[in-house]
């Protein structure tokens, strides 16, 4: 597989930590650190600190995206923020379909197409996280979980817009526990993640396609995981929070 058909990506997922004023120190601290990175780096953030972010990054090579966003433009929806809303200030990715929210706030594969359909249409750039839980793993249904979250997540995304897409493979039982996924698993599921965008789409389209692996990955596994044929690179929560671990991983992946 030529991985050189491709952007590796290294994002943080910060999820529910930093007040702005962190946000920005911890900002301070990463961007002389990945300034040479080969990779892109990109810092996803809760919503209140987007706007102390994208100031905070300007004239840097770190680039700033949210943790989720809304599929309808405006209206009615008590304490959802919009695609319009995250474009204007600047936010270039988004971070959908996490696990988290998909245990904890209802999400559905059906909202994660809508929400990357939306997102898609106003030029945002998604990373569509996908991943089986532990029980599914144990019942040797990985397969069929991803094969069913890409399906749907991806439906009636077009081979265009696809251009635009990452997939963050995230099995549920490595995030936040300390048990990462053995490199050949990672590898195993994303090769597999490919051959299905490959059956959706083709070849060309799904080797465009960067998969990041998520869950546990540090600055001790980060090497193997990245040197993985399939794995473009990763979507970091706890490590993300710590700015010599998370440059240390931009670097195993340049
Ligand atoms: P950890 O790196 O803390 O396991 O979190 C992974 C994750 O959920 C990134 O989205």
């Amino acid at each position: 597989m030529d991985k050189s058909k491709r952007k590796a990506i290294i994002a943080g997922n910060w999820k529910m930590n930093k007040t702005p004023s962190e946000a920005k120190a911890l900002l301070e601290e990463i961007k002389p650190l990945v300034a040479d990175a080969d990779c892109e780096v990109i810092a996803c953030v809760p919503y209140v600190d987007l706007a102390v972010a994208v100031e905070a990054v300007k004239g840097s090579n770190v680039k700033i995206g949210a943790e989720n966003v809304h599929w309808e433009e405006k209206g009615a929806f008590t304490g959802e923020i919009s695609t319009g809303m995250l474009k204007e200030i600047g936010v270039e990715y988004v971070v959908l379909g996490h696990s988290e929210r998909r245990q904890y706030f209802g999400e559905t594969d059906e909202t994660v197409n809508k929400r990357t359909k939306a997102a898609l249409a106003a030029g945002l750039k998604p990373i569509v996280c996908v991943g089986e839980l532990l029980w599914e793993r144990e019942c040797d249904i990985t397969e069929e979980v991803i094969a069913r979250q890409i399906k749907l997540d991806l439906w009636d995304v077009t081979e265009d817009e696809l251009k635009n897409v990452v997939i963050a493979y995230e099995p549920v039982w490595a995030i936040g526990t300390g048990k990462t996924a053995t490199a050949d698993q990672a590898e195993e599921v994303c090769a597999f993640i490919r051959a299905q965008l490959a059956k959706l789409y083709n070849q060309e389209a799904a080797d465009a396609v960067t998969i990041q692996y998520g869950g546990s990955m540090n600055d001790g596994n980060a090497d193997e995981l990245l040197g993985k044929a399939d794995v473009d690179g990763g979507l970091i929560g706890g490590a993300s929070l710590v700015a010599e671990k998370f440059a240390a991983i931009v670097k195993a992946a340049g």
